[in-house]
């Protein structure tokens, strides 16, 4: 099995940027701001706490989670929720714990389908409905599946599935017996109000994850939480959890209790970084369609996924490694997310332009118009150099 595609494609971009060579780093799904100052001094106050914790998490940690879904609709207790390192690691807990063939949409996010074949289970992708993302469409799964994967809002396409969608599929699942797991990692991204879980229409059945790597861009951080259905998944996903990773860290797991409580500084923040992100996505989204490709309109986080097939010929995978190798572009091919070979789709990560330090990313939460900052105005001339030039 191949190193992640993501990981990857950073870690050519970082042997680029050591060698002095110019890079526009667009295929790391990574968050691009500081981390806030009130979680450095929560991480730091509990650096003493040096012992293991409880396996499913911190209880101020579980009661903190539990509150930020029951702010968002979802009622749930403390007891529901398993906290992991990273909920790439509870997606894991979770397709173990469901223990059965798994649905994906189609394209869907690298891990799934990598994770699927770790535990020795065949995943299936499923089409999404077209300019949607991250739901596979009701009328195709597949009879043997056990588990269905929605990612919401989608990383790659950066749209959001209508609740129309959400919902066929959970009755879906409910007809199939499928456990749904619910990728909710983007969720406080997303440019507007609307979005619904498929944990409101079908809460008997659904698994949530999510965690603070994207929102408050605590990726290196690791951690993130899972809310879990009544039943014997729990207990199930627990077990990965204590033969894996015991616990997790314990003074991030205190951090991470006030990033879900949701303090204002905190929320503010995220709304700020929201706003950057929407900012430069749509700006490079717009780049794109100027040169001639066709891209759905990103709705949240720092994700597009446009067609170059009126710009570029040949197989994806190639001209990803041109683009790299001639114009520094780093884009991941459709191919990395189950697309097929003659796709030309990429999926483009603007979460990296907001700035190389921590003072230009600052900078750019703190600008009325980011798009100016030099480092901002020069990455977006350049894409539109490069894409001139193909
Ligand atoms: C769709 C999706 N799910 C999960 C993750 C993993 O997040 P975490 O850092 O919580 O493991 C990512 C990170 O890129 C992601 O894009």
């Amino acid at each position: 099995m191949a190193v992640s595609a993501t990981l990857a494609a950073h870690q050519v971009v970082e042997e680029r940027r050591r060698a002095g060579l110019p890079v526009l780093p667009m295929s790391f799904g990574q968050a691009g701001v500081p981390v806030h100052p009130l979680l450095l001094e929560a991480l730091a106050e509990a650096g003493g706490r040096n012992g293991y914790g409880p396996v499913a998490g911190d209880p101020a940690l579980r009661e903190a989670a539990a509150g930020y879904w029951t702010r968002r609709g979802l009622p749930t207790e403390p007891e529901q929720v398993l906290a992991g390192p990273g909920s790439k690691a509870l997606l894991y807990a979770s397709l173990h714990a469901i223990g059965g063939n798994v649905v994906l949409p189609r394209p869907s996010w690298v891990s799934y389908a990598q994770q699927a074949a770790l535990l020795g289970h065949e995943s299936r992708q499923v089409l999404i409905h077209p300019d949607e993302g991250g739901v596979p469409n009701a009328g195709l799964v597949p009879p043997d599946a056990r588990a269905m994967v929605m990612t919401l809002p989608d990383n790659p396409t950066g749209r959001i599935a209508s609740a129309d969608t959400v919902r066929a599929a959970c009755e879906e699942a409910r007809d199939k017996d499928l456990v749904i797991v619910s990728d909710e990692i983007y969720r406080d991204l997303r440019y507007d109000d609307e979005f619904v879980s498929p944990a409101q229409f079908a809460p008997e059945r659904t698994i949530v994850t999510t965690g603070l790597s994207k929102s408050l861009a605590l990726g290196g951080w690791r951690i993130g939480v899972a809310r879990f259905p009544e039943g014997p998944l729990f207990d199930r996903a627990l077990t990965v959890a204590g033969e894996l990773w015991s616990c997790p860290t314990v003074p991030v797991q205190a951090a991470a209790a006030l990033g879900f409580a949701e303090p204002d500084p905190l929320k503010s923040y995220v709304d700020k970084a929201r706003r950057l992100y929407q900012r430069i996505n749509l700006a490079v989204t717009d780049r794109f369609t100027t040169a001639g490709a066709v891209v759905a309109k990103p709705q949240a986080a720092f994700y597009s996924y446009p067609d170059l097939s009126q710009l570029v010929e040949g197989a994806a995978p190639e001209i990803a490694r041109r683009l790299l190798e001639e114009h520094g572009l780093a884009l991941l091919p459709g191919t990395a997310f189950g697309e097929a070979p003659d796709s030309l789709r990429f999926r483009v990560a603007t979460g990296q332009l907001t700035g190389e330090t921590d003072e230009q990313r600052r900078e750019a939460l703190e600008s009325a118009d980011p798009l100016a900052l030099p480092w901002i105005a020069g990455a977006l001339d350049r894409l539109t150099e490069i894409l001139g030039a193909l």
